[in-house]
């Protein structure tokens, strides 16, 4: 064996200066404290910062953190299939990734055939979901909602209707419809607007043939915006009447986390035709997946589609072990328990606190937007920004979303527990009253 153990200089003066020296501005922007923050170590719903300081992370390091952190079965499952092989291009054959397939066409849909192309992260399956569509229908323009996240690829960032997130240079042919959010959409609360917007858009801002629209079952970053009841089937009769694909994006949704399904189309009993997954499906390491009904993967077939990392055995062994322990433990269970506990406590302090303007989520997946006036709903950042500063010397790592920065968003791991319910709820409540 060579090498020494690597010095790491672990103070936080050190860590900030190398960031500001090295970093390009591009990956040194998104930061949500004031003031940095180091982390040394996790350990499932928890995490400690380089002084020992421990924190309750309601935010799972930005969802990817599905299970646990560290989770021993998920770390072993990766270690010994690192020690083993880390790598094997998808050229080659290996038993791994072609078992974790098998596995995660088996939590779609009944009555299809489904296929899966292993990817590095979620953009990039975003872009193969935007190919495959475009291949199989032979139509160009797509759908997405205002609001949505897809990405940071410039295919991905085509699909984001969150201005923050898109710069100069991005692809086109892509048209937007208006998010059915229940709480401040631009038609009101209500379903059949949306639905009728979706037509409207296809009649006038594309060729009228469509490859498809992409949905997130639950938007993330747009700051939990739950599909409202019939929506998302809705909008997959009118794309396919043009000819086009519902195509759903689970990366944030996906893996039980909205508690009563494993994925978040299936509230409303719709069969998509393309599924997207990343983040959670490896608690950590990095994966991504597109899950298609065969006919459409197979509309591939005529050139070659490589990604070096895509059905890394190391990633996909952390992901089968995900799916187990998810199984074995009951994740999806937790997450509709102590989720549902957790949205109560938050609806008495919206109660308590004017500033709480709206309540929102399913499962693991809850949001608390804050507004300056009940009645105007005008979105508030300040005492957004200010709670979540609050919340931090709480011991709570939330994360600040929506498109006006202005809603409070929990995705934690789905193995918070119901012991971990008061600490939450307490801590917002001081964060709250400290504003007054
Ligand atoms: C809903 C959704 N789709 C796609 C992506 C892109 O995934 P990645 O960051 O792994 O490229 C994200 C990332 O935040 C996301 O939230």
């Amino acid at each position: 064996m060579t090498g020494h153990p690597l010095h790491t200089d672990w103070s936080l003066a050190g860590t900030a200066e190398r960031r500001k020296r090295y970093y390009a501005a591009s990956q040194q922007k998104f930061v949500p404290f004031k003031e940095p923050l180091v982390f040394a170590k996790g350990s499932m719903q928890y995490l400690w910062d380089s002084e020992g300081r421990k924190y309750t992370d309601l935010l799972g390091m930005n969802v990817c953190v599905s299970v646990g952190h560290s989770h021993p079965t998920v770390v072993k499952a990766a270690m010994e299939q690192a020690q083993t092989l880390t790598h094997c291009t998808t050229m080659f054959y290996h038993p791994v990734p072609a078992h974790f397939a098998e596995e995660l066409a088996a939590t779609m849909p009944k009555g299809h055939e489904w296929v899966v192309h292993f990817t590095n992260s979620g953009s990039e399956a975003i872009d193969l979901a935007m190919v495959m569509a475009r291949t199989y229908t032979g139509h160009l323009d797509l759908l997405a909602l205002r609001t949505a996240y897809h990405g940071p690829t410039s295919a991905a960032q085509s699909l984001t209707g969150i201005a923050a997130f898109r710069h100069p240079g991005m692809p086109g042919n892509v048209a937007f419809v208006a998010e059915p959010n229940q709480y401040r959409g631009v038609f009101g609360a209500g379903v059949q607007p949306y639905l009728d917007d979706i037509e409207h858009v296809i009649a006038t801002a594309t060729t009228g043939k469509v490859a498809g629209i992409f949905v997130e079952s639950v938007q993330g970053y747009g700051g939990i915006v739950e599909m409202p009841q019939g929506y998302m089937a809705g909008a997959a009769e009118r794309v396919r009447a043009a000819g086009g694909l519902y195509i759903a994006d689970e990366v944030q949704s996906g893996f039980g986390r909205t508690g009563d399904h494993m994925w978040g189309f299936e509230a409303d009993g719709v069969v998509p035709d393309i599924v997207v997954m990343a983040k959670g499906i490896g608690n950590g390491f990095p994966l991504g997946a597109v899950v298609a009904r065969k006919e459409i993967g197979d509309a591939m077939a005529g050139k070659f589609m490589f990604h070096t990392y895509g059905a890394n055995p190391t990633s996909c062994a952390a992901g089968r072990a995900v799916l187990q322990v998810i199984r074995e433990e009951k994740t999806q269970a937790n997450a509709r328990t102590v989720g549902g506990e957790l949205l109560a406590r938050l609806k008495d302090l919206q109660q308590k606190h004017k500033s709480i303007g709206d309540v929102r989520g399913r499962g693991l997946m809850l949001a608390i937007e804050m507004v300056k006036d009940r009645k105007t709903k005008e979105p508030d950042a300040e005492v957004t920004a200010a709670v979540f500063e609050h919340c931090r010397e709480q011991g709570l790592i939330l994360s600040k979303s929506g498109p006006h920065r202005s809603v409070l968003r929990m995705v934690p791991p789905m193995c918070l527990a119901l012991s971990d319910v008061d600490q939450v709820a307490e801590g917002l409540d001081k964060a709250f009253s400290s504003l007054a």
